[in-house]
């Protein structure tokens, strides 16, 4: 069996499902979870799947996945329009990281449109709803086998 992939979200996203349907989708993150780790099961990968609302939290799960993961698909909420913590986390492991985004923050509000962590990753997958998790896990295993 390959190495795991890691899921990781950020803050806010535990409350998926009565956060604001109307743009991130009427799922919680306990049933993309459940999506996500099918989906990795059909790619060969085990998915470890994990949410904090705390910066830190990423910066070290960042960093442990970068000794026992084969890549990371990373919906990093709001921390991604500021995080340099996490920007330099990416940058200071091996393995590669899939940005990704249930609404298209190019087409939202302004502050949205920078991503702190997009330089620093492999690519980044944004618009999709609960596909982008879907779409990232695929990303990732046609770059690790
Ligand atoms: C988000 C987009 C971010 O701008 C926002 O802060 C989130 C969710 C998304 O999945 O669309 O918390 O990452």
């Amino acid at each position: 069996m390959a190495l795991p992939l890691f899921v990781l979200n950020g803050p806010n996203l535990n409350a998926l499902g009565k956060r604001e349907p109307g743009i991130y989708g009427g799922q919680t993150l306990a049933d993309i979870e459940v999506l996500c780790k099918a989906e990795g099961e059909k790619l060969g990968f085990a998915v470890d799947f994990r949410q904090s609302n705390h910066e830190g939290d990423l910066v070290d799960w960042i960093h442990e996945a970068g000794d026992v993961a084969a890549g990371i698909a990373i919906n990093a909420g709001a921390y991604t329009h500021t995080s340099i913590a996490l920007h330099d986390a990416i940058r200071a492991i091996k393995i590669p990281v899939v940005e990704l985004h249930l609404s298209n923050v190019h087409a939202r509000e302004e502050f949205r449109h920078k991503s702190m962590i997009a330089p620093a990753v492999k690519g980044v997958i944004c618009g999709f709803g609960v596909q982008s998790y879907i779409l990232a896990l695929h990303a990732l295993s046609s770059i690790t086998t």
